[in-house]
């Protein structure tokens, strides 16, 4: 499963692509507004960061403002990914823009239906939202399972970016349906790393080593 961070933060992106575990960035307007950065600049910056995909946001809701932007957007570096929202103008602006060779994660999506629709559009990617899937007393998690099984039985290309991760919970459970991507945000990936026996096993190993006397 690719891991993709979600933020705007150029401090985390450096920090969690020095890794060599991230590969993608995604955006979207909040994070651009809790950046306070510039968006084609902060985009610009983000897009030499990482190899993999960045996706950055049209806010136009119509079809023709959608494409004028995307054309604004795609041309700051060759892996900027053309988010659009899960409407007709969105699919819409998804049909031509893949038609074209640009990749396009379609965002927003809350139903397998949706996703369904997102595939035939030909989107590089689809982001369901598991946590605001969860919070509105969904099942997050069996939407992913649906677009999973839909995606299969017509072998749709289009990847499942699962979204809106909130714990390493939703991260277990998308890579145990088989998602292709999950995007969280940099706390939650860090948390990833983490386990209390991990770092008493260190602990322990340590104090018995300075006992030996030994350097390595
Ligand atoms: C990513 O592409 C989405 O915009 C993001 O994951 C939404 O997350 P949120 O529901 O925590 O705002």
């Amino acid at each position: 499963m690719k891991f993709f961070a979600d933020t705007a933060e150029i401090d985390d992106i450096k920090d969690l692509a020095a890794t060599g575990l991230l590969d993608g960035v995604t955006t979207n307007p909040s994070l651009i507004m809790k950046s306070g950065r510039d968006f084609i600049e902060v985009t610009r910056e983000i897009c030499g960061l990482v190899d993999g995909p960045v996706s950055a946001e049209v806010v136009a809701l119509d079809h023709a403002g959608m494409m004028a932007e995307a054309e604004k957007l795609r041309k700051i570096a060759d892996n900027v990914c053309i988010k659009v929202p899960l409407t007709i103008d969105g699919l819409k602006t998804c049909k031509a823009l893949s038609g074209d060779g640009t990749m396009v994660n379609v965002t927003l999506c809350f139903s397998a239906n949706q996703a369904l629709l997102a595939a035939k559009a030909g989107a590089t990617f689809v982001s369901p939202f598991v946590g605001r899937h969860d919070d509105n007393g969904f099942d997050g998690m069996q939407l992913i399972s649906d677009i999973r099984l839909i995606y299969d039985n017509y072998n749709f290309g289009t990847e499942i970016l699962v979204a809106s991760v909130r714990h390493s919970v939703h991260v277990l459970e998308a890579a145990k349906i088989g998602a292709d991507v999950m995007t969280a945000p940099p706390a939650v990936i860090r948390g990833l790393f983490k386990h209390i026996l991990t770092d008493k096993g260190i602990e322990g190993f340590l104090a018995d080593w300075a006992k030996t006397g030994q350097t390595i």
